[in-house]
């Protein structure tokens, strides 16, 4: 009995053992992502780059307050290396909180402008969007558009929609008005949007074009991606929704159309660094931008990358001329003032 028992528990031991040094063989081959970016197009260049490199990717999905929490709490016990998030503002405030770690790389260098990038080398852009107007050419004549700002005029009363002030995109479009702007011309400008909302806010990006379409309001505020993923959607309302309607770059003779990026870090404690740069590496080559230009219809941050047809044929346009961390600095003030505005 006893030689059993002895025998089972060095038969256990190895096997602990073995199954150790294949986890720690394995934990040197991987990449463990945070992610808040939510397209079908990551998951596709990830596949590839392990294809490519051996690498395995592992990927874990949340709010980009939910990821940065969670690296808070998990500190050097964290399995991530690298975060990933849709929004400069949220890579700027993971910076702030210490949870990221500047790198050096002459392949993000030359791949990827110096105004997509932390001064510190803390995150790289990967992708840009512009939040737009998107307004029904039966209903609206384009030379009534101009800026952001001529959206409070009363001839626009009950015609506009767009979603939630809760959410990150239309946060860090506050933030970045409250930069240009200050707060006192921020609050007058939500205020006086929130009055010509058409309803209140409700869905996402997309809905708000179908709100449009529908004839429930004549313009949105939505993000250009949208539109593209629309065109070649497999839900022909929605391949019909995005021919309909028009994309209008605001502000290009005053401030510029609001951008922002979505952007990677290599997290403070990471323990697979190097593979979290050849990942950051890879998402910026020609190959991986092509793909989030054809297919999730953002612009490329390479500028040896073209953006997609349909995007080029809105044209080209001015952006907002500050640097994106403004929107890490003023996005919690943004989230305060939308919601004493009324913009819920
Ligand atoms: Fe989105």
């Amino acid at each position: 009995m006893k030689k059993i028992l002895l025998f089972l528990s060095v038969f256990t031991t190895m096997v602990i053992l073995t199954g150790c040094t294949l986890g720690t063989s394995e934990g040197d081959n991987t990449v463990t992502v945070y992610s808040e970016r939510h397209y079908d197009t990551d998951q596709l260049l990830f596949d590839q780059f392990e294809q490519e490199t051996g690498i395995k990717v592992n990927v874990v999905k949340a709010s980009a307050d939910e990821l940065i929490n969670k690296l808070e709490t998990e500190g050097e016990d964290t399995s991530a290396d690298l975060l990933i998030i849709s929004d400069a503002g949220r890579l700027h405030l993971a910076k702030e909180k210490d949870l990221l770690q500047s790198i050096s790389s002459e392949t993000l260098e030359d791949n990827i402008p110096s105004n997509y990038q932390d001064a510190d080398n803390q995150w790289f852009g990967l992708t840009k969007r512009a939040r737009v107007l998107v307004y029904h050419p039966d209903r609206v004549s384009v030379d009534e558009l101009s800026t952001y700002e001529s959206l409070l005029d009363s001839k626009w009363a009950n015609r506009i929609v767009v979603r939630s002030g809760s959410n990150i995109y239309n946060q860090s479009l506050i933030a970045s008005f409250i930069a240009i702007n200050g707060e006192e011309e921020t609050r007058t400008f939500i205020n006086g949007l929130v009055n010509n909302f058409s309803r209140d806010p409700e869905g996402n990006d997309r809905d708000q074009a179908k709100a449009v379409m529908a004839g429930i309001a004549d313009i949105a505020i939505m993000n250009t991606y949208y539109m593209g993923k629309m065109a070649n959607s497999s839900d022909p309302y929605e391949v019909e929704v995005a021919n309909k309607l028009k994309v209008f770059f605001p502000n290009q003779e005053t401030t510029g159309t609001h951008i922002n990026i979505s952007a990677a870090g290599v997290t403070k404690h990471s323990e697979n660094k190097e593979n979290a740069i050849k990942l950051i590496e890879f998402l910026s080559s020609i190959e991986a931008q092509s793909t989030f230009a054809n297919a999730n219809y953002e612009y490329p941050v390479n500028p040896n990358v073209e953006p997609a047809d349909l995007l080029k044929s809105w044209g080209d346009f001015i952006a907002q001329d500050i640097n994106l961390t403004q929107l890490g600095v003023y996005s919690s003030q943004a989230a305060i003032i939308m919601d004493e505005e009324g913009w819920k």
